[in-house]
């Protein structure tokens, strides 16, 4: 692994369970980059490339009931794999923001805590797959797994594989998520999903600044 790999952009990633708003205040995020003429890219996973697209549909689709916790953690690595060499790389290498929805801490909350693979075991493999790039800056969006379920009947659309489930799973990700945010301060913020969508965008927008200036994107305002 290049150790000495000094990416001129950052990753910034979003995580949290199903419908905490991950889409929306990523993309919220992404215009307000726009706005201040800082280049981005917003993406994805699983999903990310056209390869990780169809990876996506694959660990989505209902009907895949039968696939076991070690086939689905090596579908999310293949994807990571494949999104990390064709899309984040070259976009740090050039310099951009990216905008992730979703990333490693992801596999360790989802694979990891909710189906019970030791994280001993992923994270070398997500070495592998991500060649050793750890996200710059992870806003967690945490929301009640309740609030969850009330978001997703209200929208009524039918609920993918992992959104099936059900609530001890969501909880487990949701306890893991925490986890990781107390282990790693510096990396990863924790922003209250149940407040109004504006509420939250404003409080991200400010971590996002913060660090921006902190890292040489913006000026310092002192
Ligand atoms: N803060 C919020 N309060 C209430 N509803 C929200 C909030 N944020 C998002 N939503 C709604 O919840 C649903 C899921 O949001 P989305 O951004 O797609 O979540 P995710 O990407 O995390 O699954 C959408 O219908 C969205 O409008
Ligand atoms: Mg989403």
């Amino acid at each position: 692994m290049s150790g000495s790999r000094l990416p001129r952009g950052a990753l910034i990633t979003f995580e949290g369970g199903d419908w905490s708003g991950k889409t929306t205040q990523a993309r919220r995020l992404v215009e307000w980059l726009e706005k201040a003429d800082i280049p981005c890219v917003f993406s994805r996973e699983p999903g990310g490339t056209e390869i990780g697209e169809e990876i996506r549909t694959i660990l989505l689709n209902p009907d895949h009931a039968p696939m076991s916790p070690k086939t689905e953690l090596f579908l999310y690595m293949a994807n990571r794999a494949q999104h990390t060499s064709q899309l984040i790389i070259p976009a740090l290498d050039a310099g951009s923001i990216v905008v992730c929805e979703r990333f490693s801490d992801a596999t360790f909350a989802y694979q990891g805590a909710g189906r019970g693979i030791d994280k001993n075991v992923i994270e070398p493999i997500n070495t592998i797959a991500t060649s050793g790039i750890v996200p710059d800056l992870t806003i967690i969006i945490d929301v009640p797994p309740d609030e969850s379920t009330e978001r997703a009947t209200h929208a009524g659309r039918g609920e993918d594989r992992i959104e099936r489930e059900g609530l001890t799973f969501q909880k487990k990700v949701r306890q893991e998520y925490l986890r990781i945010a107390q282990q790693d301060p510096e990396r990863v913020k924790i922003v209250d999903g149940a407040k109004e969508i504006d509420h939250i965008a404003q409080e991200i927008i400010g971590i996002v600044e913060q660090f921006l200036r902190d890292r040489g994107f913006l000026p310092d305002t002192d």
